[in-house]
């Protein structure tokens, strides 16, 4: 079967209600936490994508037993102490930044050295900026040098708690750290710059010693030793991450509306509803309740001919920071110019995100202004495309992927976008939701 995907033409009006695939953070750190709990935890509506596989197969690994019949998943915890570590143990987190690293937070204790693999795209990211604190707290990583994997851990038994500045407002290391202070006798603290916040509210629901104080710009975390983790039963909601891109999709169409059912709306995750509004489109959350202390509600979009240009402040990067390759797509239609500031941590994702954007808006006929952390959109509300577009090479980036499909299906032209499979890491039903949006 082709590896590609090929835009012929726009989408017509739609008019839909749809469901996108469970929450990839969510469902990440269930697998985790699961596999640590004392008894059998059951989730409903599990991501199923590649990701998320991969956190299954390293939890098996360890000696976990998982069932899983279709997105219902079953995992047979053993207790905090319940890993068996084997000889020459390797683990391969795949393509997942999110799983990599906050694996290494549990493996802190580990008694056997431990090799931690990842895919071409994986093997290129940053783990220093995660074992540099885990480090501290006693146990032993061997990077490449690279700074990055393959690296190896032989943790200890006799950790040290510590306290850890997080200042990039990376979601993943502060994560991290929690589950390596979950390890430790004492109290771990974290001063931590603000971001998604799944991992604390899945701690506060399961009642375990870690205490957060939300001041205005960072967070304070308190650890303690953690000794039982009671089962979770959890039903996971949408990803308001894989929303993003019908949510645009429907801005930028003509005519069309849309509703997105039972999507988390964390506040921590919601970066681009208040950027989007800013720019001057409707949404309403629709139906809102919490679940287990996630916001949950159905998006209602519809689109939008008249947007404005946006000077976007930096305090909502990390809450949108996986949405900006589809949100630079609404800047590209904007009266006037776009300017997004201070993120340098898009490069430092599955691919270079912010050379991408330049790179798809360039070839869609729009200007930009690129530097390492910026990037200025002169947005042009008549944009059409008339060319043909060919988008590969792009280390299989999911998102690019997908904010490319979106492009050729609200701007116009013929594009070749290739690796159509990488939608496996976080979106699976992708393709086949676009698909049902004609019919
Ligand atoms: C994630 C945190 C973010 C995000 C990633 C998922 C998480 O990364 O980009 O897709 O689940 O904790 P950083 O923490 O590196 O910003």
């Amino acid at each position: 079967m082709s590896n590609f995907f090929s835009v012929k033409k726009k989408i017509t009006s739609f008019n839909k209600t749809i469901s996108v695939n469970g929450d990839k953070s969510l469902s990440i750190r269930w697998v985790l936490i699961s596999s640590l709990a004392t008894g059998v935890s059951e989730a409903k509506n599990l991501l199923m994508s590649e990701d998320v596989l991969a956190a299954i197969k390293i939890i098996r690994k360890l000696g976990i037993k998982v069932k899983v019949n279709k997105n219902v998943c079953k995992v047979y915890g053993k207790g905090i102490d319940g890993y068996k570590y084997k000889n020459n143990l390797i683990l391969n987190a795949e393509n997942s930044g999110t799983l990599g690293r906050l694996l290494l937070g549990l493996l802190i204790n580990s008694p056997k050295v431990i090799k931690l693999i990842g895919d071409k795209s994986l093997s290129k990211r940053d783990f220093k900026r995660i074992t540099d604190p885990l480090n501290k707290f006693g146990a032993n990583f061997n990077l490449n040098k690279n700074n990055g994997l393959p690296l190896t851990i032989k943790g200890n038994q006799n950790l040290k708690p510590i306290y850890y500045k997080e200042n990039r407002g990376s979601a993943q290391c502060k994560s991290s750290v929690i589950f390596a202070g979950m390890r430790t006798n004492g109290e771990t603290i974290i001063k931590a710059k603000k971001s998604r916040n799944h991992t604390e509210l899945l701690c506060k629901f399961l009642n375990l010693p870690i205490k957060v104080k939300n001041k205005k710009n960072y967070d304070l975390i308190k650890i303690k030793k953690v000794k039982k983790i009671k089962k979770l039963n959890y039903n996971i909601p949408s990803d308001i991450s894989s929303a993003a891109f019908f949510i645009v999709l429907t801005i930028l169409s003509e005519k069309s509306k849309m509703v997105i059912r039972n999507v988390n709306v964390n506040p921590s995750r919601i970066g681009i509803i208040t950027i989007l509004k800013k720019m001057g489109v409707k949404i309403i959350f629709k139906n809102q309740k919490i679940y287990k202390g996630e916001k949950i509600a159905d998006i209602q979009i519809k689109s939008t001919s008249k947007l404005k240009s946006i000077n976007c402040p930096d305090r909502l990067n990390s809450g949108a920071i996986d949405e900006f390759l589809i949100l630079f797509l609404v800047a590209a239609k904007a009266n006037g110019t776009s300017y997004f500031k201070n993120l340098a941590e898009l490069n430092q994702k599955e691919s270079p995100r912010l050379k991408w954007a330049s790179k798809i808006l360039k070839l869609m006929g729009i200007k930009t202004i690129l530097s390492n952390d910026s990037i200025k959109i002169f947005g042009n509300p008549k944009v059409k495309v008339n060319r043909r577009i060919v988008i590969k090479n792009f280390l299989k980036d999911h998102r690019v992927f997908m904010t490319s499909v979106i492009a050729g299906l609200t701007f116009g032209g013929k594009w070749i976008i290739h690796d159509k499979d990488s939608i496996k890491t976080s979106f699976p039903s992708f393709l086949k939701i676009l698909n049902s949006l004609n019919k």
